[in-house]
């Protein structure tokens, strides 16, 4: 049996066929829906983007003070094979790819404008971008505006709740998994993300509570009751995070350079140290793969069956419009059609 990481390469293969499927025609996109993505929610700068780099391992996000995302981000996680180059492309510029992630960032905010124009608006238009490289785990990462209490000038007054019902419809579905986040220099119980994410998820069998700027707490005050969860208890364990800040990002403090002061941060903690091997952004992104390896291992026989019903609807307008057909639309279904027979019988061997 191939090991779940290859799995999970899989999955992130047949989540961009779909994109492409729906993006095509229509068909498909239930397939995509029922596969597991991992989106972050919470307050705006409290530091979502940031964490999402992180767990990531490159910089090339728009980050900052204020609402600096404004469109959903659908971030697609590759990864190949030991030293091979690695780059990023984006759906609306397909077979560009793009090795130098400042230049990924610049043209996250180009984009951005494009749809929303150089304003504060927002827009439920994703834009879509995949990495690829030998440093990532396989993840979907869903980035989000961050959720705001009022509208600011130049804003309509339907701002609030219009962000709210954009986060929500990425986390309300159950294949949803949930990065709380969650700034440990404001109050754990006037959390937005924790306060959304207990809605849609009762349960929170699917919510990881994240919390970042351990390092601009008061002095004296610490989240130690947080972090083990006597204050506010989660399904999974709370996970702190220090990313980098403001200066850090104004002097172009590298990633490398950012895990390695996390990491000591922590291990020197007097308050965190017993807790330092379950703290950071690694240890994040260990626990969602693992996490996502579980939830894919319990859904195949549902993708199967999502497969095979694609394949019949492929099948049946393949049929409507008469076969063989060479170089037109047809030959594109039948590419399809081709693919999702490969993943079925990929998904077969997989089942044990
Ligand atoms: P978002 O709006 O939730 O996506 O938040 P960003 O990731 O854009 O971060 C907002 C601001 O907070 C940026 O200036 C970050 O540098 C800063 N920031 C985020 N996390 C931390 C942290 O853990 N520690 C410190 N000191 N600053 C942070
Ligand atoms: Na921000
Ligand atoms: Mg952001």
């Amino acid at each position: 049996m191939a090991t779940m990481t290859s799995l999970i390469g899989l999955i992130n293969k047949i989540q961009r066929a779909c994109t492409v499927l729906g993006d095509h025609g229509g068909e498909g996109l239930s397939l995509w829906e029922a596969l597991p993505t991992v989106a972050v929610v919470g307050g705006q700068s409290s530091g979502k983007s940031s964490v999402l780099e992180s767990v990531v391992g490159r910089d090339f996000l728009p980050r900052g003070s204020g609402i600096v995302t404004r469109r959903p981000l659908v971030l697609q996680l590759h990864k190949t094979d030991d030293g091979q180059r690695e780059y990023a492309e984006f759906l609306h510029a397909p077979r560009k790819r793009l090795t130098d992630f400042a230049a990924v960032r610049q043209e996250i905010a180009d984009e951005t404008d494009r749809i929303t124009g150089k304003s504060k608006q927002i827009s439920n238009v994703p834009i879509h971008l995949s990495i690829y490289s030998p440093h990532v785990v396989n993840l979907t990462l869903i980035d989000l505006p961050g959720l705001t209490k009022v509208a600011v000038e130049g804003q309509p007054e339907s701002i609030v709740q219009d962000i709210e019902n954009m986060v929500r419809s990425y986390v309300e579905k159950p294949n949803c998994i949930i990065l709380a986040i969650s700034p440990a220099n404001q109050d754990i119980a006037t959390s937005d993300a924790i306060k959304l994410a207990k809605e849609v998820d009762p349960s929170g069998e699917r919510t990881f509570g994240v919390l970042t700027k351990l390092d601009l707490m008061d002095k004296g005050t610490n989240a130690v009751d947080v972090l083990e969860g006597r204050q506010y208890r989660l399904q999974h364990p709370w996970v702190g995070i220090v990313n980098r800040s403001q200066a850090d990002i104004n002097r172009n403090v590298d990633m490398i350079v950012a895990r390695k002061k996390e990491r000591e941060y922590f291990e020197t903690s007097p308050e965190y140290g017993h807790l330092a091997h379950k703290m950071g952004s690694e240890y994040l992104a260990k626990l969602l793969s693992e996490h996502l390896e579980r939830v894919i291992r319990q859904r195949i026989p549902s993708i199967i069956a999502l497969i095979n019903k694609t394949i019949d609807e492929i099948n049946a307008e393949l049929d409507r419009i008469g076969r063989p057909i060479a170089v037109d639309s047809g030959a594109r279904l039948y590419t399809i059609l081709e693919m999702c027979r490969a993943f079925d019988k990929v998904f077969k061997e997989h089942l044990d």
